[in-house]
């Protein structure tokens, strides 16, 4: 922690920028301590990256100063970002992937890639990489590597030219809970070292673990500025919202019923052909949502297409109703009972050039009211869109708005809204809130535990392991395509499932007992 003397090595004042229509960022003043992690935090569009932007030279504010190291400096390119002393790990990584480490530093350095060029780039990244516990070796290529060693090569990257504050823009949203951890060990390392941290995050848990100070942001404007120790995730939301946002679920006591969707030894390919979905068995009851964690890429997609009928199915079989559904397809599976909101809202969830009102209708548009005889009848397609409108909070200027006008959230809800509203059994629900603010989230959470007392069979699938804990009665872990691991929500802790979704564990055989079954026995 830096103590009240310390200098800041950081200080920007009265920074605005407009893009146009927007005021990205309002007359934000920002500093950062020598030692110390400032915290950038807010919702999508508040306007973190624009600041860090500006201070990369990547964008120039329209007002404000900076000063670094307690000299005013302007900073007209990322160049001279570096010079500086600032540097920066992007929200999407820079590294070429057909070259090594070592070849990426000195393509960063703008040396040429020889060999006898790169032996003391190698064996610099080696120090720098034991340092600071990031385990990179200089010689492996980027390709190879999974994306928590490529964020920490970009790191390895950024330190070798010798910066004292580094900016961190999202670095865990692409992170398992254990690589987290890492990634946090490491940044204290480099704190220890007197380095200055800027760390952007919209995840609170994660805010209160790491930050030593947290600015705010909401709409462009610093909306607080606390410490870990004097807030709560409570009022860290409120902070980023404008308004109390509640997070404690309360799951209502309630009996499941019959197996509504059952899927067992299932078998998918993935686009490359490969073996996306080893031999899954999952049960989804009426009355509990069942939820599906793994990190991103993990057969979750594919799963899911499976049992819509977007995906062949190569071995096994999804059941509805205790029906096997023989070549399911997306008609034969909604005409069983089974909505499905994608993963994929803009490109399988909804239709940007049709109205909001038609998009609410989407699924329903060739039966009665909205159809007689082969013609719309756009009184009732305009009576449905005004009611779900109004039922789900959606923000749209009015019926005939074009979907692909609305904020992520807002379409979202569209989707969401027609989906939890038809007569459906069974709900499929991918990524619910993936790129939706926490207020909108909040109001997605409360629909889906709603539709659970409904009596629906829902099957939750998210990377978001705080969502998927706080609503399924029942978890299924996956990795590479296989179930890791099943935790009731009782005894689920997020270190236990975080470690199965980094592939700690045995992964189940082909042959388990069907899941049911296994609790049946408990
Ligand atoms: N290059 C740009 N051109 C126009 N608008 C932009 C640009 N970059 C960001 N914005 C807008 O500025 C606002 C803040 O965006 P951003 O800084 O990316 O937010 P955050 O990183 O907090 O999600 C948003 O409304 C966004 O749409
Ligand atoms: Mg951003």
């Amino acid at each position: 922690m830096g103590s009240d003397s310390a200098v800041p090595m950081l200080e920007m004042r009265g920074i605005t920028k407009r893009f146009p229509g927007v005021v990205a960022n309002e007359d934000v003043d920002f500093t950062v301590l020598p030692g110390q992690v400032h915290t950038l935090l807010g919702e999508n569009g508040a306007g973190k990256s624009t600041l860090v932007k500006i201070l990369y030279g990547l964008y120039q504010p329209d007002e404000g100063s900076i000063a670094f190291d307690g000299v005013p400096v302007s900073i007209d390119s990322p160049s001279k970002a570096i010079q500086t002393g600032i540097g920066m790990i992007h929200q999407h990584f820079m590294l070429v992937d057909t070259l090594t480490v070592a070849e990426n530093v000195a393509l960063g350095l703008g040396k040429p890639l020889s060999l006898t060029k790169l032996a003391p780039i190698r064996r610099r990244i080696r120090e720098v990489s034991e340092e600071f516990g990031l385990h990179v070796d200089p010689d492996a290529y980027v390709w190879q590597m999974a994306v928590g060693e490529r964020q920490r090569a970009e790191i390895v990257k950024v330190l070798y030219r010798n910066v004292k504050l580094l900016v961190l823009d999202e670095p865990t949203a692409v992170l398992t809970p254990p690589e987290v951890a890492d990634l946090f060990a490491t940044l204290r390392q480099l704190t220890a070292d007197g380095k200055g941290l800027v760390f952007i995050s919209h995840k609170l848990n994660e805010v209160m673990e790491i930050s030593d100070e947290i600015t705010v942001l909401r709409d462009g404007r610093v909306s607080g500025r606390t410490t870990p120790a004097a807030s709560r995730r409570e009022s860290l939301a409120m902070m980023m919202v404008g308004r109390p946002v509640e997070f404690t679920r309360i799951l209502a006591e309630q009996e499941p019923g019959p197996p509504k969707l059952e899927v067992a030894g299932l078998r998918v390919r993935g686009d490359r052909g490969e073996l996306a979905v080893r031999d899954v068995d999952i049960d989804v009851r009426a009355g509990e949502i069942v939820g599906v964690v793994g990190v991103s890429g993990n057969g979750q997609r594919e799963l899911a297409e499976a049992i819509v009928g977007l995906r062949a199915i190569e071995s096994g079989e999804v059941c509805v109703n205790g029906c096997p559904v023989s070549s399911p397809t997306p008609k034969r599976a909604r005409s069983m009972g089974l909505a499905y909101v994608p993963e994929e809202r803009m490109k399988y969830g909804s239709i940007g050039d049709f109205t909001v009102a038609e998009n609410l209708i989407l699924v329903e548009y060739d039966q009665q009211p909205y159809a007689r005889h082969g013609v719309l009848s756009l009184n009732s397609i305009e009576t449905r869109g005004e009611q779900l409108i109004d039922d789900y909070s959606i923000r749209t200027p009015n019926t005939r708005t074009l979907t692909r006008k609305l904020s992520g959230g807002n379409i979202q809800k569209v989707v969401i809204a027609r989906e939890f509203s038809g007569n459906a059994e069974m709900l499929l629900v991918a990524q619910p809130t993936r790129g939706v603010d926490i207020g909108a989230a909040e109001y997605i959470h409360e629909q889906l535990l709603a539709q659970r007392l409904q009596g629906k069979a829902i099957l939750l699938i998210s990377e978001d392991l705080d969502e998927v804990m706080a609503l399924s009665d029942r978890m299924v872990v996956m990795y590479e395509g296989a179930v890791m691991g099943r935790v009731a929500r009782a005894d689920a802790s997020v270190e236990q499932v975080g470690l199965l979704m980094s592939g700690v564990g045995e992964p189940e055989e082909a042959s388990v007992a069907s899941w049911a079954d296994q609790v049946k026995r408990q």
